[in-house]
């Protein structure tokens, strides 16, 4: 998969993309992320990328000269088959189907905006998904496009080993994960739960499924009954 990020903070990505998971990845040749400053695309002298907004009110909008260029230079010869993701509070929150959906993707455009929102325009030339990562205001787009780099890429085949595969995440099925020990077996006084050390690996399974169900309907009703 080829991500790129059109940012006006490129730099806030640097310790995210060269340390964890999108970095092994890389390595792994399986995920390629080119990062874009917006402002490299303005057009005037000052490099200005955002003016007051039209019918007036409070806050920055960003321009949509930079913007355009940017997009253009980056989706090149891609065309509407591009996904060009944009990150508001105003988009569809994201989840486990939205990310599943999406690592199947060859490429993915990931648009960070800035101060109140992009010019309009933007959204309807080039826009294809709008995302929100929770119901509270940010200042950026940046943490939220790492955020959904995160969930995205773990996904994809072959950047987790066996022995972490994604598959038993909360989210990934219909609950809420379980609960997790590692030794010592004893800890400030409290012991591992028998049954994890009872080396009966069915009891295990249905007391981890058990606990994960438990977990659910007291944590996330909306998950267990449905809203
Ligand atoms: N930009 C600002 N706040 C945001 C949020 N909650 N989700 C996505 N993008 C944002």
């Amino acid at each position: 998969m080829r991500i790129d990020i059109l940012t006006l903070f490129p730099e806030m990505f640097s310790g995210f993309l060269e340390n964890g998971i999108v970095n092994r990845a890389a390595k792994k040749g399986l995920v390629e992320v080119a990062l874009h400053n917006i402002r490299d695309y303005s057009t005037d002298k000052h490099q200005q990328v955002d003016d007051y907004p039209f019918g007036g009110g409070a806050g920055l909008v960003m321009k949509p000269e930079p913007l355009y260029n940017a997009l253009k230079d980056v989706i090149k010869d891609g065309g509407d088959k591009v996904p060009v993701i944009y990150f508001t509070p105003q988009g569809r929150l994201l989840n486990q189907d939205i990310s599943n959906r999406y690592k199947e993707k060859e490429r993915i455009v990931l648009l960070c905006g800035h101060y109140k929102e992009i010019d309009q325009r933007i959204r309807d030339m080039f826009v294809t998904d709008e995302i929100s990562i929770g119901d509270y205001v940010l200042s950026g787009g940046e943490l939220p496009a790492m955020v959904m780099i995160d969930s995205v890429v773990r996904l994809i085949d072959g950047v987790l080993g066996d022995m972490e595969s994604a598959l038993t995440d909360s989210h990934q099925g219909k609950y809420l994960g379980t609960k997790h020990y590692t030794r010592p077996y004893m800890f400030e006084g409290m012991a591992v739960p028998d049954v994890l050390v009872s080396g009966n690996h069915k009891e295990i399974e249905l007391w981890r499924e058990k606990q994960s169900i438990k977990l659910t309907k007291e944590r996330r009703p909306d998950l267990y009954y449905g809203k």
